[in-house]
């Protein structure tokens, strides 16, 4: 009786700081974050778990490439979690350097074509990116995109920066979205953002095609059907899928000389998507009538670059997912997935459970 008050007691102690010891517990796991750019909101959410160790340095450019990159393999020594906050490349050395205790990866992105999956994978260390949360902000870029193409604002921006509008009644004059045929490929969540968005524009038709049919194309009146029959019926094409090797320059010669003469190109994916050779030919020979990038191969794409001198090209610096509310949202759930991640709780948005 008295051994079962003392444990009574105990348990009665401890249960309520349960929560508590655990996180005394992970106190001591470091955790590094990947460049100065993840928002404070996610590192409010780690720190109080962690120790958290950010690196000072950018991942763009040239900071990036050099820099940061020193920086980082200085800094992911004995880390049991990072957080990988843009594209950089998560390699064998850095993993190799990091050493065996590291347990996850959370890149605080959609896309983790950059994240070495078959190498995580082998070493037993989870992946957890952020999708659905910047689904309506990528596809706002994509209507963005769509309206920017369509209205030729390159040249009209270019028209007014010079000083010489050469508009007139039939000048200048660009494409319709009403009553068009929007293809979209792949009608995941950004892909089902856009066809959402899209639907206050009186488009006539809606197509899609990826894998399989999916159950939610019905309550968007989107149609199924084969990537050829897409590339030969929209006047739009949206490309809303993920980079893998079976999509990697899916935009070619061959699916480029498939489109109508007045389609446009809108790629809110990825840059390698496209073989930019094949798109810069089929633009400047008007074999197509414009394309809307915010990705392209590479990041950023210097100012000299072949494409930036096409008319018909409407082009953004990659910020799908570049709204104050969307960036926040998105650094949260990585830092909630590193918190589920160690402390053997399932991912929430796993790639690699
Ligand atoms: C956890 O650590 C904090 C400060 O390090 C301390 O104040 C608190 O009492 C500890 N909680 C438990 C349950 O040990
Ligand atoms: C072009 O893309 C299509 C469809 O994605 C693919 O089947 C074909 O192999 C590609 N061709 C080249 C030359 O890359």
């Amino acid at each position: 009786m008295l051994r079962f008050v003392i444990i009574a007691a105990v348990a009665a102690v401890f249960l309520p700081v349960k929560d508590a010891l655990l996180v005394n517990m992970t106190k001591n796991l470091k955790v590094v974050v990947s460049s100065n750019d993840y928002p404070e909101s996610g590192l409010e959410v780690l720190r109080e778990h962690f120790t958290v160790v950010q690196s000072p340095y950018s991942h763009f450019g040239e900071e990036g490439a050099t820099t940061n990159k020193e920086e980082l393999l200085k800094l992911v020594p004995g880390s049991s979690a990072l957080v990988w906050v843009t594209h950089h490349p998560i390699t064998k050395e850095l993993l190799d350097t990091a050493g065996p205790q590291l347990k996850m990866v959370a890149t605080v992105s959609a896309g983790y074509n950059h994240c070495n999956v078959p190498e995580l994978k082998a070493r037993g260390i989870k992946l957890a990116n952020t999708p659905n949360v910047l689904s309506s902000a990528v596809a706002e870029v994509a209507v963005g995109l769509i309206l920017g193409a369509a209205r030729r604002f390159t040249e009209n921006l270019e028209q007014v920066r010079r000083g010489v509008w050469e508009i007139s009644f039939d000048k200048g004059l660009g494409q319709d979205i009403r009553d068009s045929t929007v293809g979209i490929v792949g009608l995941g969540g950004i892909g089902q953002a856009t066809v959402k968005r899209l639907s206050g524009f009186e488009v006539g038709k809606f197509l899609y095609t990826g894998h399989r049919e999916k159950p939610e194309a019905k309550a968007l009146n989107a149609e199924f059907t084969t990537l050829d029959n897409l590339l030969q019926q929209s006047d739009f094409i949206v490309l809303a899928v993920p980079l893998t090797d079976e999509t990697r320059h899916m935009i070619n010669s061959t699916t480029l000389g498939k489109m109508k003469k007045n389609a446009i190109l809108i790629n809110v994916g990825r840059g390698d998507l496209v073989d930019q050779d094949a798109l810069y030919e089929a633009l400047k020979n008007k074999n197509i009538y414009a394309a809307g990038l915010d990705v392209t191969t590479p990041e950023p794409l210097p100012k000299d670059h072949k494409l930036l001198t096409l008319p018909n090209l409407f082009v953004l610096p990659h910020i799908g997912s570049a709204t104050v509310r969307t960036r926040n949202d998105m650094a949260v759930l990585a830092a909630n997935n590193v918190i589920n991640g160690l402390t053997g709780k399932p991912l929430i948005t796993p790639v690699l459970p």
